[in-house]
């Protein structure tokens, strides 16, 4: 049997036009820009327009991910959707896009692993492809998180922001170099209660009540899942170096999963790695689940620094709780 492998041959990202600042937040919560800054590294992050929804910012980043592979949308045979903040519960957000691009037949599926969701398609990705079923796979994270924001939860809503990054995951020759080489995932559901949108689904139907009582939104113990951030970040990080045989400083970029610069120094500093090397662009954009790991390497090529032949080691944290990591050579 011919084995294969994949590469990532482009890369979009989209974040609407309009910004939450800090100083908008101030207005609504008991907060302030230096807390903010000083605690997340947040500086602003963007909210889609109120006739947007997640499949409408997936569309975006996606073209762009097709033009950069030097595609036609007509080449894609797959589309994968990560995301938690979905169109609608069903019909999936990847066959809204599938719809939207008249890509009738190509099969559509949408994953849920929170802000691990991309690095978990990813493997999903990567696995087909290895078994020869796809030839170009459109990968995309994509988020309407401000939907499910309560903008009187001062812990939460100084986070969150929307956005959507897509690749184009292509298929290639057992002995290319430029590939995906791993993916190393992991979840601990007994955990799931650190962050929850409690209502609406089957064990929580959305009622006045729920409505009432504010279970219909995010909600969240932080600074516990910053500790199992940091945690589960490095231990998945150091299961890809393992695997690979690979040192810290064979790593040309670390991207890890966007939610508080904090904790992508803390995982960092766990492998005395340079913080120079590290991406972040939290600063801009916030938490934008699983469209954090994207946007941020699209901004990265976009500034010159993340370039054709370099290592690259992903790693991200989620709800649920998950967490991830993969290594390739872009
Ligand atoms: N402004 C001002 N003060 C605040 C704010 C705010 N926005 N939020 C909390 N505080 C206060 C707290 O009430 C507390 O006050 P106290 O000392 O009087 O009790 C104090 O600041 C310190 O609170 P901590 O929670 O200890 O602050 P911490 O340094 O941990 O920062 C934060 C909080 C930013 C939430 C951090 O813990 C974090 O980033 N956690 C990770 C969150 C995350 O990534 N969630 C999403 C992942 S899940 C997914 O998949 C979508």
């Amino acid at each position: 049997m011919k084995t294969y492998r994949s590469r990532v041959a482009g890369t979009g990202s989209y974040l609407p036009p309009d910004l939450i600042t800090n100083a908008d937040l101030e207005k609504l919560v008991d907060t302030n820009d230096q807390w903010i800054r000083e605690r997340t590294g947040i500086n602003h992050r963007h909210k889609a327009a109120a006739d947007q929804a997640t499949s409408d910012i997936a569309y975006e980043a996606s073209i762009l991910a097709i033009k950069d592979a030097g595609l036609e949308i007509s080449d894609i045979d797959c589309i994968l959707v990560a995301t938690v903040s979905p169109d609608y519960l069903t019909p999936s957000t990847s066959c809204v896009m599938q719809a939207r691009l008249g890509l009738n037949g190509v099969p559509a599926l949408d994953l849920n692993a929170a802000c691990s969701g991309f690095v978990y398609g990813l493997s999903v990705a990567d696995a087909y492809i290895r078994m020869g079923m796809y030839k170009n796979i459109l990968l995309v994270g994509a988020e309407l998180l401000t939907r499910y924001v309560n903008y009187k939860d001062r812990e939460v809503c100084i986070l969150f922001g929307d956005g959507a990054g897509a690749w184009v995951i292509q298929q290639t020759d057992a002995a290319a170099e430029d590939v995906i080489y791993s993916s190393h995932l992991r979840a601990e559901g007994s955990l799931g209660d650190l962050f929850i949108r409690r209502a609406g689904g089957t064990r929580l139907p959305i009622t006045q009540k729920e409505i009432d009582e504010g279970t219909h939104w995010f909600t969240m113990k932080g600074r516990d899942i910053y500790k199992n951030a940091v945690r589960t970040m490095s231990a998945t990080c150091t299961q890809a170096l393992e695997a690979n045989d690979l040192k810290m400083d064979q790593i040309d970029w670390l991207i890890p999963h966007q939610a508080n610069w904090r904790i992508m120094e803390a995982v960092a500093d766990h492998f005395k790695f340079p913080k120079e090397k590290v991406i972040s662009v939290v600063h801009e954009m916030g938490n934008t689940s699983a469209a954090t790991v994207p946007v941020a390497f699209d901004m990265a090529r976009k500034d010159g620094r993340v370039k054709r032949g370099q290592m690259i080691l992903l790693t991200a944290f989620g709800a649920g709780l998950t967490a991830g990591s993969a290594v390739l050579k872009f």
